[in-house]
């Protein structure tokens, strides 16, 4: 029987006949109630085949429609490989294995603090950690190997005190400012974060209402969880978001996604360049092994083992013979500013200058990559003094993102050089905890302690924020100390064998 949805009749599959196609030489699976054929995709799936084999004959809707973004099987999957509509009450329900986990988390939903009680964005990680599904929170707070780099992205703000100045004039506060001509409420941006629905289900979208309440700009990762589109069209009025891009090796797709950013309005093209490959990040790793059902071996033939958490499963797209060569060919093909995310040298913010883009963004992917890169601050103390000799300082502009957690750590970032900072896991957390009026929340929190201390610090507009506000004498001292909660908060170890009573 033909089901290719040129098949106009209405007649849908059933669950058994779908059933039937469970094997690697044969399998089809059914997403949000259609089925599709995916036996000859499946060695090209990003996630691996594993993934796809575990819901042969099956519906995999729950695990897909977080990772995926809703046109991804329109994009990718050919057309002939839609086989139609199925009659999802004939589809034998699996029975789901209990997730010994899943009833204290709701326990602990219902015991959730109030949002009014969270008073700073640590406090949205510390309930996103325990409300939060463990793979969400694996994936979105782990870090490269020892997260040393995740600890020290945070911990470096503290090597950094303040010269307040005194007797000055600090009636009225302006913390707006300008990034790549966008005028923002605050000196701060949404920075790109992958998987938006692991941490809620409507995803990125919930960060662009966010950014809009506050005016301040969205970047839109590439590997988002809602379609690029979806979380353009979310944006209202003269509403600005960038682009994050990762390369895809194959430079025919990438520009087609540059092109359509810029139709769609985008003013702002961040490439990442710190991501060759992704970074292991073994908490993730672990979790999705722990994961019921998933605790087998890889025997599928495929010599990548993919199923090492949602970070690798995704990573298959980024091309890692990406380099400086190819910088004029993404110049050419844009109009929109060009940035580089993930610069962690002055010698390479030197050869962007040099290589014409518009700005770098000093950033080590928030420690999820090379464990011991220094931190985004520490690279930009570095950075400053070496351009304004070199009469470079106002040739781009500069960003840094990492650990950054309170309008102090912006306020530093800005006195040492910095036009702005990204901001990434704390509106993922509130955003995960809460929802928009989380985002809301931890959006209004940090404006109200900029605004409080850019008044101490003696400042009343961010123009006067400058080198001699700041002693960065401590920041080349590389220790992660017992003041550093955070990460010892975060951090998860292996679990040894339980008493048998635990088990
Ligand atoms: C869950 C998560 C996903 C991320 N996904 C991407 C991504 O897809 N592309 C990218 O360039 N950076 C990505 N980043 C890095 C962020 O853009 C940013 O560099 C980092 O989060 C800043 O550190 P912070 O989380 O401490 O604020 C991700 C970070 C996190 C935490």
């Amino acid at each position: 029987m033909n089901h290719s949805s040129n098949d106009t009749q209405a007649v849908k599959l059933t669950g058994e006949e779908v059933a039937k196609h469970n094997t690697r030489e044969d399998c089809w699976v059914i997403i949000n109630g259609r089925a599709y054929d995916v036996t000859e995709f499946m060695p090209e799936h990003p996630g691996g085949p594993k993934i796809i084999l575990k819901y042969a004959g099956k519906d995999g809707t729950e695990e897909y429609a977080p990772i995926h973004p809703p046109d991804t099987l329109d994009k990718y999957l050919d057309k002939s490989k839609h086989l139609g509509e199925v009659d999802m009450s004939t589809v034998q329900q699996e029975e789901k294995k209990e997730d010994p986990d899943e009833a204290e988390r709701q326990e602990r939903i219902q015991r959730m603090p109030i949002l009014e009680q969270c008073y700073n964005l640590m406090d949205f990680e510390a309930v996103a950690r325990r409300v939060m599904k463990k793979t969400a929170w694996a994936y979105y707070s782990s870090g490269a190997d020892d997260e040393i780099t995740m600890r020290e992205n945070h911990s470096a703000y503290h090597k950094i005190w303040f010269r307040p100045r005194v007797l000055v004039n600090v009636e009225s506060i302006d913390t707006s400012t300008t990034m790549l001509g966008t005028k923002v409420s605050i000196p701060f941006y949404v920075t790109a974060t992958a998987l938006g629905k692991l941490g809620n289900p409507e995803g990125e979208v919930v960060l662009t209402r966010g950014a809009k309440k506050h005016n301040v700009i969205q970047m839109i990762p590439t590997l988002a969880s809602c379609s690029f589109d979806e979380i353009v069209d979310a944006k209202e009025g003269d509403q600005v978001q960038w682009l994050q891009l990762y390369v895809n090796k194959d430079r025919a797709i990438t520009k087609k996604i540059i092109e359509h950013a810029e139709k769609r309005g985008c003013k702002g093209l961040f490439i990442t360049v710190d991501a060759p490959q992704l970074g292991r990040r073994e908490k993730d790793m672990r979790s999705k092994f722990s994961d019921v059902g998933s605790n087998v071996q890889n025997t599928g033939g495929d010599n990548v083992d993919r199923s090492q958490g949602a970070a690798r499963a995704i990573s298959s797209f980024i091309d890692p013979s990406l380099s400086w060569k190819d910088i004029p060919w993404f110049l050419s093909v844009t109009k929109m500013p060009i940035l580089l995310k993930g610069v962690q040298r002055v010698e390479d913010v030197i050869q962007a200058i040099a290589a014409g883009v518009h700005g770098v963004v000093l950033s080590n992917h928030g420690g999820r990559q090379l464990d011991f890169a220094r931190s985004g601050i520490e690279v930009l103390a570095e950075v400053m003094p070496e351009l304004r000799r070199l009469g470079l300082d106002k040739k781009i502009e500069i960003y840094v993102d990492g650990g950054v957690r309170r309008a102090t750590d912006i306020i530093k970032a800005l006195c040492l050089g910095a036009t702005g900072v990204g901001i990434g896991r704390p509106f993922l957390y509130a955003m995960s905890a809460y929802g928009l009026p989380g985002v809301d929340r931890a959006m209004q929190l940090l404006k109200d302690e900029m605004e409080m201390n850019m008044r101490l610090i003696g400042c009343s507009s961010v123009d006067e924020l400058g080198p001699d506000l700041v002693d960065t004498r401590g920041l080349s001292m590389h220790t992660t100390t017992i003041t550093d909660t955070l990460g010892l908060n975060v951090y998860d170890p292996l679990v040894g064998p339980q008493e048998k009573a635990r088990l």
